[in-house]
């Protein structure tokens, strides 16, 4: 089966076709030479998994998933949440969002935080969600070179690694979008 994940995104391809059975082929919108930015203009993580997947289905008409991730801190009442991924924009102080939660998180003492990600699917029988979240703490500097966003900075419970030290293998098996996928997969099955 042939299956359309609405991202360019190639770290994130790269980790979800570790995750999909081998009968299942996946292709990027790269694949596809889809280069235009899809706007995240809604304030939901799962809004914005629908916006992107509801998008690319109208233009290939093909089965295709999206997915969103936010990154949650309690101490920061829940940002960056929906604006994960450009939230250092919203203040120029910041080089990267990772120096703006280590910035901001600078005196607190609660670091806990969570990673959601919500996985929307579309085919000829209507629209699906399916959500994974990891529970951990933000820690006060970087560590590890592997994954990408905010894995540096962020160990999930029961583990002394960050996302970005660990073999992708464990974080697939953990991880936020590895726990929506699952769900994911089960329902294709
Ligand atoms: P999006 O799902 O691509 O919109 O991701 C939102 C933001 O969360 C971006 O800044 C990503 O880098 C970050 N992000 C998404 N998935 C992960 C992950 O697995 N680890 C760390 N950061 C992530």
């Amino acid at each position: 089966m042939k299956i359309l994940f609405a991202s360019q995104n190639q770290h994130k391809l790269e980790e979800v076709s570790k995750i999909l059975p081998s009968t299942m082929e996946l292709i990027g919108l790269n694949d596809l030479d889809f280069r235009e930015d899809i706007p995240e203009t809604e304030d939901t993580i799962e809004g914005n998994a629908l916006l992107k997947a509801r998008v690319i289905y109208k233009k290939f008409g093909i089965p295709c998933f999206a997915d969103d991730t936010g990154l949650f801190i309690e101490a920061l009442n829940g940002e960056p949440g929906v604006y994960s991924a450009r939230w250092h924009e919203k203040d120029d102080r910041f080089e990267t969002n990772i120096e703006k939660a280590l910035f901001k998180l600078k005196d607190k003492g609660n670091r806990s935080a969570y990673f959601k990600t919500v996985v929307a699917y579309i085919d000829n029988k209507g629209e699906i969600l399916f959500e994974g979240r990891v529970d951990g703490k933000i820690i006060s500097s970087l560590r590890g070179d592997s994954g990408f966003g905010y894995d540096p900075i962020f160990i999930p419970d029961g583990y002394d690694q960050t996302f970005a030290e660990m073999p992708s293998e464990l974080k697939n098996k953990i991880s936020h979008r590895g726990r929506a996928m699952k769900k994911f997969i089960a329902y294709l099955a």
